[in-house]
């Protein structure tokens, strides 16, 4: 990406952040899942590490949380209440502690206590001479509101600290001659609803006629900012604190925990409700403790999304210090999203770009990891029989940690004798042509050539980020583009009058302006990008890239025989025929023509008989792993192959350089083991420079 990309693309990421962040933290209406929300905070910090001056306060990476509301008063939290960075797997893990080793090598020898990562909402209590004396919200992190009234109702919460002989710490930093609680103490931990009491208060609502709550977690955070705190009695509200904030001794024997499986320990004693946690004193064991709980999970009675790792000793952890409001002595080890199940209303079928029809799931609306599906997969009509899906069924549903919900199959159990075997139909849904079945291939095809639906898939396709990337043309738009007939493919878009735009519904002239200026700039995209937005059967991003660098224009390709196609690696007889017939076809050769005549028509120097100093990195073979700063994989990979270079997927003894960034894992350890050179991605771009 340019530089003003880039700082287009962070002022994007920094409104779609602030909007999910509105959505979840304040409506309690989340519209998309944690981890989409992670990926976008990531890219947006990723960007924000290459270019630190572009950073400003009010950068949703800056921030803990949603600022305070207006309507409950303002408290300063006695010090930051931090948020978590994220891994999604063990590789991510091992990351994390190989940087923070670099930055403290005592991290090599720590130890680290795994806690649940609790669904739920933070909250810092304050207790003077072991008396609740106030209670806040996180707010943003430095600043919460005062709901003092609504964390009292909550019954797991200590009003006051009993001092006990049974209730006494058994930790060397806590001597059992203490029998005063600290003279001030302020703890962090976890407002939340447990499963059978959150499916306990729907029967309730259901009963009374009023509406049901979506999930656990939006009602706890609803609960919590009630003004009138009897109705926040109403709701079941229970904690688990993990964290000392602050901490002042009573007397002197006493001194604040130094490890946190000590203050869990003294929490404890002190009367606090404390998750489970395990000690343990290798990563590995961290990734065993963590996958157990991942068993459990699903028999939990309450909702965790990952598991907590800390740095066990406070002095390190404090030492390590902090990333924007991360500290960097603890992580957040995510799960994958759920699997649930709900009712297989009815099934739908959609029409992809080359024809396919593709069944769906129409389900009763249900919620996976926070967000509400109500439509999944079914893969193909095959599936559907094999697994032998009936309409009516209860389904498995699965959210991974992607887009597209998927049905796994149907819980025979739970058959009433109600449902009904589903008949695929005969005609195409979109334009009402009669369904075809191509021999040896499970998909069904309307192969009506004008099938609206087609078309406008297919210019979906060409717009889309990996291809053409032309920001602002929506579903909406090329739907509205193909039904007033002025598009009928591809090549349509580049002749696009303002005057027609501006015949659409929502167009005004600044919007008909941006969109044709985002086409016509779309005509300097790189051939690899038109290929992969032409949609040949078989040609993704790395094909295309392979066949651009090979080829260097779409004439040569065109051009191209099977047997040469085949000749290239990572290229079969089938797509090498796939893309030959898809040369032949005449519709398509309208569309080449049109695109020719439009000026998109890109081409780029090959290394094939190219004159050496064009082509930096010819003859050398690269392995991207990691994330790179300033570079999407994609791109990287475009942009060793339009200086001629070589990309291939694993690390071999033919391997010249691994260009590695963050989160780099088994790739880097290979790399090392047989000596291949490791470079970053400013090497990368200076290789280039030099050589140029
Ligand atoms: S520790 C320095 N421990 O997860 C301490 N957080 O994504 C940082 N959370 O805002 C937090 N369970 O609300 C910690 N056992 C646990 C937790 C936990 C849930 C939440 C917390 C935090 C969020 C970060």
């Amino acid at each position: 990406m340019t530089e003003s990309q880039l700082h287009e693309r962070i002022e994007v990421l920094r409104q779609e952040l602030r909007k999910h962040n509105y959505q979840y933290h304040v409506l309690d209406e989340p519209l998309i899942s944690d981890f989409e929300y992670d990926q976008l905070l990531l890219e947006l910090r990723s960007i924000e590490e290459q270019h630190p001056e572009w950073i400003t306060p009010d950068s949703p990476s800056q921030r803990a949380g949603a600022p305070p509301a207006e309507k409950f008063d303002k408290v300063r939290h006695p010090a930051s209440i931090l948020s978590l960075g994220n891994a999604f797997d063990a590789e991510g893990v091992y990351a994390w502690l190989e940087r923070i080793a670099k930055l403290d090598e005592r991290a090599l020898d720590a130890d680290f206590v795994v806690e649940p990562k609790l669904d739920g909402l933070s909250v810092v209590l304050h207790y003077r001479d072991g008396v609740f004396v106030q209670g806040a919200t996180r707010g943003d992190g430095e600043v919460g509101e005062d709901i003092t009234d609504n964390l009292r109702t909550i019954k797991a919460l200590p009003l006051r600290i009993p001092v006990t002989e049974a209730r006494r710490p058994t930790t060397d930093s806590v001597p059992s001659s203490v029998l005063r609680p600290p003279s001030y103490l302020a703890v962090r931990g976890e407002a939340f609803i447990r499963l059978p009491d959150f499916e306990e208060l729907n029967r309730k609502q259901e009963a009374a006629g009023e509406k049901t709550y979506v999930n656990p977690r939006n009602t706890a955070a609803g609960a919590l900012r009630q003004l009138d705190s009897s109705l926040t009695a109403k709701r079941p509200l229970t904690l688990l604190v993990y964290q000392i904030v602050a901490f002042e001794a009573s007397d002197a024997g006493m001194s604040q925990p130094s490890t946190q499986s000590e203050s869990i320990e003294f929490l404890s004693a002190m009367g606090f409700p404390v998750p489970e946690s395990t000690l343990c004193t290798h990563l590995d064991e961290v990734i065993d403790a963590h996958q157990k709980w991942e068993e459990r999970r699903d028999g939990l009675d309450y909702e965790i999304d990952g598991m907590v790792i800390k740095i066990n000793d406070h002095q390190l952890f404090d030492d390590l210090g902090v990333v924007g409001k991360d500290p960097r002595g603890a992580v957040a080890f995510k799960f994958p999203a759920q699997e649930v199940t709900t009712q297989l209303m009815d099934i739908g079928v959609n029409v992809g770009r080359t024809g396919v029809l593709t069944p769906y799931a129409m389900l009763e609306p249900v919620e996976v990891g926070g967000v509400v599906v109500r439509q999944a997969t079914l893969h193909n009509f095959d599936f559907i029989f094999e697994k032998d899906i009936r309409v009516g069924d209860r389904v498995r549903v699965k959210r991974a940690g992607d887009v597209i919900p998927y049905v796994i199959g149907p819980v025979e159990a739970a058959r009433t004798g109600e449902e009904w075997p589903y008949t695929p139909p005969e005609t195409c849904p979109d334009c009402d042509q009669p369904v075809e079945r191509i021999e040896g291939e499970v998909a069904w095809y309307c192969v009506n050539a004008a099938c609206p639906a087609q078309i406008v898939r297919n210019i979906e396709h060409f717009v889309s980020r990996g291809a053409m990337d032309i920001v602002g043309l929506g579903v909406r738009i090329v739907k509205q583009l193909v039904e007033q007939g002025l598009a009928n493919d591809v090549a349509d878009l580049y002749t696009l009058e303002r005057s027609s735009l501006l015949g659409l519904e929502g167009f005004a002239e600044k919007k008909a302006d941006n969109l044709l200026g985002a086409i016509a700039a779309s005509k300097d995209q790189p051939l690899s990008r038109l290929l992969t937005a032409l949609g040949v059967r078989g040609v993704g991003e790395v094909v295309a890239s392979d066949l651009a660098s090979h080829y260097g224009s779409l004439d040569a390709l065109a051009a191209a025989s099977v047997e040469d196609l085949e000749s290239l690696e990572g290229i079969g007889p089938n797509i090498a025929q796939a893309i030959v017939d898809w040369f032949q076809r005449p519709a398509n050769q309208g569309v080449l023509a049109k695109l020719r005549a439009a000026a998109v028509w890109p081409r780029m120097q090959v290394s094939v008989g190219g004159p050496e100093s064009a082509q930096p990195l010819a003859s050398l073979t690269f392995v991207v792993t990691g994330t790179l700063p300033g570079f999407t994989r994609p791109e990287t990979k475009e942009f060793i192959q339009t200086h001629g270079g070589k990309v291939t997927g694993s690390v071999s003894k033919n391997t010249d350089y691994l260009v590695a960034g963050e989160k780099a894992g088994s790739k880097l350890s290979k790399a090392q083991e047989l000596g291949v050179k490791v470079i970053g991605e400013a090497e990368l771009r200076e290789m280039v420079d030099t050589l140029n």
